[in-house]
């Protein structure tokens, strides 16, 4: 893919993006009468310095949809940003637990869990999803409803959900790549799909717009988890934040398991292929979403 020479340039500039974001998420988090010890352990989950991938796909498919920064409804786009980062933060502390991935590295730190014992860690995750909805309650209220709407649905039992349901072996899945996908495409491109479609309502897409902005961020998370299985088993604890060969020790159903390294590197280049094709309804509006996939396939953390 030809958009960028230099995708370390790129994430340079999505640089304000996680800068804006964690300042908001320090702000909305704050629930007056909340426990120290909770609060603690919320901002400990929420706060380190990451990606912040979700919020950043919120505010550039806004963008592209309504062609700028100016046609965007800035008020709802910081809400629903935080909120998608709030449930994604919850979901990694859910994952991290003994009785799912049983991980003591999340983020370069110990694990909530490790850190504060397993029943702060669930209680924590559960604060954390609440707080987001809370989050959206607050957006303007002609857009909240839908903003709500699309969070749930990817974020619950049909979405995300349901895809660590599998994940963990609790509900049967195809064997090969067919099951690989189907986990895929629930426990990590339904969240990215509700952030990029979030995004579409803050920028007032129209249907044709949202289509296209869903095709791409499904082919993106198919693409973005098929890199993260990639890395469990190329990458370094330093450049992950997480322990690497986690997957092969737990028998998941991974890319990797499934078809070798190989092979999902190559359907990691063909889904993002697909993932900028779907964009071409959206024009050179959405040249930093292109930019964006390109990134993401690239990135070694
Ligand atoms: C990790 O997501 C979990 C997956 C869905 C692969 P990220 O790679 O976006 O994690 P952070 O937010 O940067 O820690
Ligand atoms: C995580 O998938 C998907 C979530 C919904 C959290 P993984 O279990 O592969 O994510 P990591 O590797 O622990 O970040
Ligand atoms: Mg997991
Ligand atoms: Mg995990
Ligand atoms: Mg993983």
């Amino acid at each position: 893919m030809a958009y960028i020479k230099d995708a370390t340039r790129f994430e340079g500039r999505l640089a304000p993006y996680a800068q804006r974001v964690q300042e908001m998420l320090d702000r909305l988090l704050v629930e007056p009468g909340a426990e120290a010890e909770l609060d603690e352990a919320m901002r400990y989950c929420i706060l380190a310095g990451v990606k912040r991938l979700r919020p950043a796909i919120v505010w550039l498919s806004a963008e592209a949809v309504a062609a700028g920064p100016s046609g965007v409804d800035l008020a709802a786009a910081e809400r629903a940003a935080v909120a998608v980062e709030l449930v994604h933060g919850y979901s990694l502390v859910h994952d991290d637990l003994p009785a799912m991935d049983d991980d003591t590295l999340r983020r370069g730190l110990p694990t909530a869990h490790v850190k504060f014992g397993e029943a702060m860690a669930i209680l924590a995750g559960d604060a954390l999803l609440t707080r987001a909805f809370g989050v959206l309650a607050e957006a303007p209220a002609h857009l909240a409803g839908a903003l709500a709407a699309e969070l749930a649905a990817g974020a619950g039992a049909a979405g995300m959900i349901a895809g660590q349901v599998a994940d963990m072996g609790l509900s049967p899945v195809a064997g090969g790549l067919e099951g690989v996908q189907y986990i895929h495409g629930r426990k990590t491109a339904a969240l990215i799909r509700a952030a990029a479609r979030m995004g579409g309502v803050c920028g007032g897409a129209d249907e044709r717009s949202l289509l296209a902005l869903s095709d791409w961020s499904q082919a993106l998370g198919l693409a973005f988890q098929m890199v993260d299985d990639l890395l469990d088993v190329t990458a370094s604890a330093d450049e992950m934040g997480k322990t690497p060969g986690k997957d092969a020790d737990a028998g998941k159903h991974s890319a990797v398991a499934v078809v070798g390294v190989q092979a999902a590197q190559k359907l990691v280049g063909q889904l993002s292929d697909r993932a900028v094709e779907s964009l071409a309804p959206l024009g050179a509006a959405a040249d930093r979403l292109r930019e964006l996939t390109d990134l993401l396939v690239r990135r070694t953390r």
